[in-house]
């Protein structure tokens, strides 16, 4: 088998559709993870791939993220996601055509897949795939009823499994002058910011664009990405890119605990035993950071009100307690604890 058949082979998902937008020669794929829970929902992402099998491999294992997200909020959806990988040079206007054409593509499916925003994916993106799809697009613009926006409800959630990853350490989560340190300052990293510095936590961050002058004005102290694994820290905080755990970096850092909101943040499986013997404690991606997709997809398809939704990101945090109490009790990684109670979810249904 090659590399990618093995990947297929691996991910046990339902369908993986792909599609060729020929105007701008970009590959559309859309992984079909899982429809027990419920429809298959995940965010979709746009960005230029090396090659059409790096792209597949993103998608592929994105949609089975999503599925281990929502099982393990207990959220009636299914795991799925799509990318789209663009050539570099496209502009604007072409941006626009595509996701029209990708709006069109999501309306013949007639819901076999909802999306909602991811990396490369503005509000005002979603606007124009939903002006063809509108019943299976979530987050767009205030100005069309929607949400607009799901890193605050990410950064909430993660916000959540901090606390209780600190209280689970040290037996209280006051965050306050404990040091954070945070990778990426995007649409979440920037929202878990602010939070962190209203705890007055301490916060080390850093991003590969220009900081935020507010963020460092209001006190954040901005190191550039190099030596961002080097900060000494109560918790290190993954915002950004997937895979940046690797063997190099693990040895790097300077902190108890990993809990950050970046999709699929180990390198390679066996970097959560390496984060073991470095006595880290790792809260596991999929876990942390479903706020922003769940309590999206609750307000804008399950009519949840704007307080359930907040009270259901605040159950995050018990949900990250329970899976380190059964990774201590079963004496296996948090990985594969919070994997047992995907695995037992999937199965009753
Ligand atoms: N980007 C979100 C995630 O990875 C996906 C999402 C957001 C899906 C909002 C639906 C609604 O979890």
């Amino acid at each position: 088998m090659n590399d990618l058949q093995e990947k297929l082979a691996a991910w046990n998902g339902e369908q993986l559709l792909t599609s060729i937008d020929h105007p701008t020669n970009s590959l559309i794929c859309i992984g079909i993870h899982s429809s027990v829970l419920g429809p298959a929902t995940g965010g979709t992402r746009m960005q230029t791939y090396a090659t059409p099998e790096a792209a597949i491999s993103d998608c592929l294992a994105l949609s089975k993220s999503m599925t281990h997200k929502f099982a393990l909020a207990n959220f009636p959806r299914g795991g799925g996601k799509a990318v789209i990988s663009v050539p570099a040079s496209l502009t604007p206007t072409e941006k626009r055509g595509l996701l029209e054409r990708y709006g069109q593509l999501l309306s013949r499916l007639k819901g076999l897949f909802y999306t909602g925003p991811d990396m490369g994916i503005t509000p005002e993106d979603l606007n124009t795939m939903g002006q063809y799809a509108p019943d299976y697009v979530f987050c767009r613009t205030n100005a069309s009823g929607q949400a607009n926006n799901s890193g605050d409800a990410t950064a909430l959630g993660v916000l959540s499994a901090i606390k209780s990853t600190v209280k689970y350490l040290e037996g209280v989560d006051d965050l306050k002058d404990k040091t954070i340190v945070v990778q990426g300052a995007g649409s979440v990293g920037s929202a878990l910011i602010k939070l962190l510095l209203h705890e007055k936590s301490k916060v080390i961050f850093t991003d590969i664009h220009e900081p935020n002058e507010r963020l460092i004005n209001d006190g954040a102290v901005f190191v550039s990405p190099a030596k961002i694994y080097h900060q000494e820290g109560i918790i290190f905080c993954p915002c950004a890119q997937g895979g940046i755990l690797n063997e190099t970096n693990i040895q790097q850092l300077h902190c108890k605990a990993v809990v950050g909101a970046a999709n699929n943040q180990l390198s390679h499986p066996e970097a959560i035993q390496q984060l073991q013997t470095n006595n880290i404690l790792y809260a596991p991606d999929f876990a942390v950071n479903i706020g922003g997709a769940m309590a999206i997809t609750g307000m804008e398809a399950l009519q949840w009100s704007q307080e359930k939704a907040s009270a259901e990101i605040a159950k995050i945090g018990d949900t990250i307690e329970m899976i380190y109490i059964i990774a201590t009790h079963k004496k296996i990684s948090t990985v594969d604890a919070a994997l047992q109670i995907v695995e037992e979810r999937l199965t009753k249904k």
